[in-house]
């Protein structure tokens, strides 16, 4: 067994084995809040620099009623703007990605954008008496990029810079050569879950559910897989496959086609590995794809499961047979957990429900728990308080941790 270089913050001897209250995947209050503190103000994964490769090229990001356009400029930069035009407020552009002709042309009454945001000019300009123009640019939104994924914020929040954030990972990254990905031809995937965002997270923020719920996952890495947790809500779960020839048929023939890549180094190349990103962001990495997968929460009931799949250049067609086993995999182990976490979460609104009782296999879920205690301590309260005044709670317990 070949082990990933970093070690795991240890697990602690004892821990409170109970989860989040149940009352937290269902209040319309907590859920504003977490739209508030836990995604709006924290880094998102919008797309790679591969899936805008020219000027004018746009993929479109929205979250809690945040629009976002990321578009590569004249000057080959890559903008993030609000998908809002300056006059009624129209998306600028319509759809998940596309490509504009050296302007951005508003759909509703023609106001024209330049690729970098600016306004050029509105149509019948002569009809808005004096228009600065220089005052209805289209509004920027922050943005970085990491190993080639474009990564936005809507509002300033407690991460760091995303380099810095996402350090740890950067050697990994450096050896998938993720910055030369290029995307596949079905750009990115959604499928709406009716359950709370947490009920997915909870659901793969572990892997003790492998061996039973997972049939593929388990004839794949068998008993090879494990969980590293390192600081700043990031955790890596790596499996190493090829040890047995499989059962399942899309086991037995990715077992059989699959090769390490020369350029990768032993703990990765014969491994799939995820790299977590708190609050909910996950890169999958196999030798041939990588893909990352996200929750966009649509309300405390509803959760809109999506990600992007991405490929290596100059793919051999064993890769892309690989590729195409590996998603078969995939698939189906989506397909299981997507009915885990819709148990998991009808289960909190039963009377029988009392809380969770977790192994120390699910450390994973216990910490992300604790990561959103810190943001809203709300949460620790076993019993619901009335919704009216969930705000106003939390930021009395901000003020004064003692409570
Ligand atoms: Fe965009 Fe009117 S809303 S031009």
């Amino acid at each position: 067994m070949t082990t990933h270089p970093l070690s795991s913050q240890p697990i602690p001897n004892t821990w409170d084995r109970r989860g989040l209250p149940g009352w937290t995947y269902h209040s319309q209050a907590l859920f504003d809040l977490e739209k508030t503190h836990v995604f709006l103000n924290h880094w998102q994964v919008a797309g790679h620099d591969s899936d805008i490769p020219a000027p004018g090229d746009w993929i479109t990001f929205d979250m809690l009623g945040e629009r976002a356009v990321l578009m590569r400029g004249a000057d080959g930069t890559v903008r993030a703007f609000h998908n809002l035009c300056r006059h009624r407020g129209a998306r600028v552009v319509d759809g998940p990605q596309g490509s504009c002709r050296g302007s951005i042309v508003c759909p509703f009454h023609g106001w024209v954008y330049n690729l970098d945001g600016t306004l050029r000019g509105p149509s019948q300009p002569g009809s808005f008496g004096d228009l600065d123009r220089s005052n209805f640019g289209l509004k920027p939104i922050e943005i970085q990029a990491f190993h080639g994924f474009l990564f936005i914020r809507f509002h300033p929040g407690p991460q760091p810079d995303i380099a810095t954030l996402l350090a740890p990972y950067d050697a990994d990254f450096t050896a998938y050569r993720a910055a030369d990905l290029l995307p596949v031809a079905t750009p990115h995937w959604t499928a709406d879950l009716p359950v709370n965002w947490k009920s997915v997270r909870d659901v793969d923020n572990e892997g003790y559910h492998v061996p039973l719920a997972h049939p593929g996952l388990q004839d794949l890495y068998g008993r090879d897989y494990r969980d590293i947790f390192l600081p700043n809500g990031l955790n890596i779960s790596i499996g190493r496959y090829g040890d047995t020839p499989g059962r399942l048929w899309s086991v037995r023939h990715y077992n059989r086609i699959s090769r390490p890549r020369d350029h990768l180094p032993p703990h990765l190349a014969g491994a799939w590995a995820y790299y977590g990103l708190f609050p909910q962001i996950v890169f999958a990495f196999t030798p041939e794809a990588i893909q990352y997968y996200h929750e966009i929460p649509i309300g405390p009931g509803l959760t809109r499961l999506t990600g992007r799949l991405y490929r290596n250049p100059n793919e051999t067609r064993a890769e892309r047979l690989a590729r195409y086993l590996a998603q078969r995999i995939d698939r189906d182990t989506s397909a299981e957990d997507q009915q885990l976490s819709i148990w998991s979460n009808e289960s909190m609104r039963s009377s029988a429900f009392e809380s969770f009782h977790l192994s120390d296999l699910e450390w994973g879920l216990r910490r992300h728990h604790d990561d959103l205690r810190a943001l809203l301590p709300v949460m620790r309260l076993d019993h619901a308080p009335p919704e009216d005044r969930i705000a106003a709670i939390n930021a009395e317990m901000l003020a004064n941790p003692a409570i």
